[in-house]
């Protein structure tokens, strides 16, 4: 068995605000000899990480694992889903180098809704009442003999844009519509799935998996609405916080028995390991709890919340499930509440400017008294000419807070992010609303950004 080297030289695959709290997260290690970053990555990573010059696209696999053979790469940590669903996992793999992440067959319970509808129902894991369509008439037809409140899913990866949740038959023809006549997601849509509207809370649930063992992390919630009190349209994550009041003991052993252990095994009866993060989209129904959808990778603004709240080196974590022995790495969780609130730019979710200096980052992290702690994480921001970041996308910064309940982590990200100053910037005061007494879910605290 290959073992943990002392230096351990690190690939971070991804460039966006998940991949900042990793790296940041990875830097704590004492196992980490150099870390590679990639060259496009936000301005919080790279000042961080090395760039790594080797190029990313599938055709350039043959180049980049030359690369990670002459710099010694023992370790390539893969954040998002779209090179996951590309194979990059089966592509990177080699003698004393592991990759974190699933291969490709695993990743598919993320990049095709079809298929792990497929996988829950024969693995009765409790999910909403669903059906895989490819053809528009016949999808059609079973909308309109249903006549209830439905959702229609485009099968494949659709960067959080392939719902739509529909009151009845006339906006689910709609939806079959814009997926499979007008294409509006391409060959993601040329499949949907329909299934029931549910009703509850929702959780989010990560484990690591090293294809034997799980590790259930403390959940999390995030708030997906652009408006205040979930308004407007959905963005990729407008803030999240960990752990969550709502998961009870009882909950979470019904998410890890029903859910979690029979999905690895029914993958693995059909041949598929599962390695790396299995993320389960929760919702809390009166029926229990049931899966809207399986992601297999960390989620984002969530591991802006997990990192700073997880105890353990993370080099070795994320090495030991790569390889199968995730039971002999240590894993504990900081008693105090961590939540995120995503700093965003005027228009998002859609269309902004960029290239506006930002301010304030410093003084934001100097927020909070003692036993707290503020981390600013970059999402969508670029290195500026004068040193100082620029906005470079719609979500652009995540302010974490650590504090000794919700209430006051929420406070304390809010206060911290209303210090950051960049044109257009906004963000929603009342991340954690729906856990936190009526009273307080509200409150605003800091003052407007300009
Ligand atoms: P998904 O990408 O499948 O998680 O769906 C995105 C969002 O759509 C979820 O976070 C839910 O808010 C909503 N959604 C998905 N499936 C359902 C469902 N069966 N019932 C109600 N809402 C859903
Ligand atoms: N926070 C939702 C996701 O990462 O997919």
């Amino acid at each position: 068995m290959t073992t943990l080297p002392d230096r351990c030289n690190v690939l971070l695959i991804g460039t966006g605000g998940r991949e900042h709290a990793l790296a940041w997260k990875l830097v704590q290690s004492r196992r980490l000899g150099t870390l590679w970053v990639q060259p496009d990555a936000n301005a919080g990573i790279l000042a961080l990480g090395t760039p790594c010059p080797a190029p990313f696209t599938p055709r350039e696999r043959f180049f980049l694992n030359s690369w990670l053979d002459r710099n010694d790469v023992h370790l390539v940590v893969v954040g998002p889903e779209v090179p996951l669903a590309e194979g990059i996992v089966d592509d990177l793999q080699a003698p004393g180098r592991r990759v974190f992440g699933p291969v490709k067959d695993a990743a598919r319970l993320e990049f095709d809704k079809a298929f792990a509808k497929q996988v829950m129902r024969q693995a009765n894991v409790p999910t909403a009442d669903g059906r895989s369509f490819s053809n528009l008439e016949q999808a059609k037809a079973y909308v309109q003999a249903r006549d209830v409140p439905m959702v229609v899913k485009a099968a494949g990866l659709c960067a959080g844009k392939g719902v739509t949740v529909c009151d009845d038959a006339a906006q689910a023809v709609a939806a079959l519509d814009t997926c499979m006549r007008s294409r509006a997601f391409g060959d993601a849509g040329t499949t949907v799935v329909i299934e029931e509207r549910l009703v509850g809370q929702e959780m989010s649930v990560l484990a690591l998996v090293d294809g034997r063992t799980i590790t259930v992390l403390d959940p999390c919630q995030d708030h997906k609405q652009v408006g205040e009190g979930d308004t407007g349209p959905n963005t990729g994550g407008m803030g999240s916080y960990c752990p969550t009041p709502l998961a009870t003991e009882g909950i979470m052993e019904s998410i890890g028995r029903d859910v979690l252990v029979p999905t690895v095994d029914a993958l693995r009866r059909d041949g598929i390991e599962f390695r790396g993060v299995l993320y389960a989209g929760m919702m809390l129904t009166p029926g229990g709890p049931k899966v809207l959808e399986f992601n297999t990778r960390f989620g984002d603004p969530e591991t802006q919340s997990i990192m700073p709240r997880l105890q353990g080196d993370l080099v070795e974590i994320l090495w030991r499930t790569a390889g199968g022995e995730l039971d002999a790495a240590e894993i504990d969780f900081d008693p105090r509440a961590a939540c995120c609130v995503v700093v965003c730019s005027a228009g998002y979710p859609g269309a902004v400017t960029t290239g506006h200096a930002i301010h304030g980052i410093e003084d934001a992290e100097r927020c909070g008294r003692a036993g707290e702690q503020v981390i600013v994480f970059h999402a969508g921001t670029a290195p500026g000419a004068d040193g100082r970041p620029v906005t470079a996308g719609g979500r652009v910064l995540g302010v974490t807070a650590l504090a000794d309940s919700l209430q006051r982590a929420r406070d304390l990200a809010t206060e911290a992010a209303g210090r950051i100053r960049f044109t257009g910037a906004f963000f929603r005061r009342d991340i954690g609303h729906r856990v936190l007494p009526a009273a307080a879910a509200g409150r605003a605290v800091g003052a407007p950004n300009a």
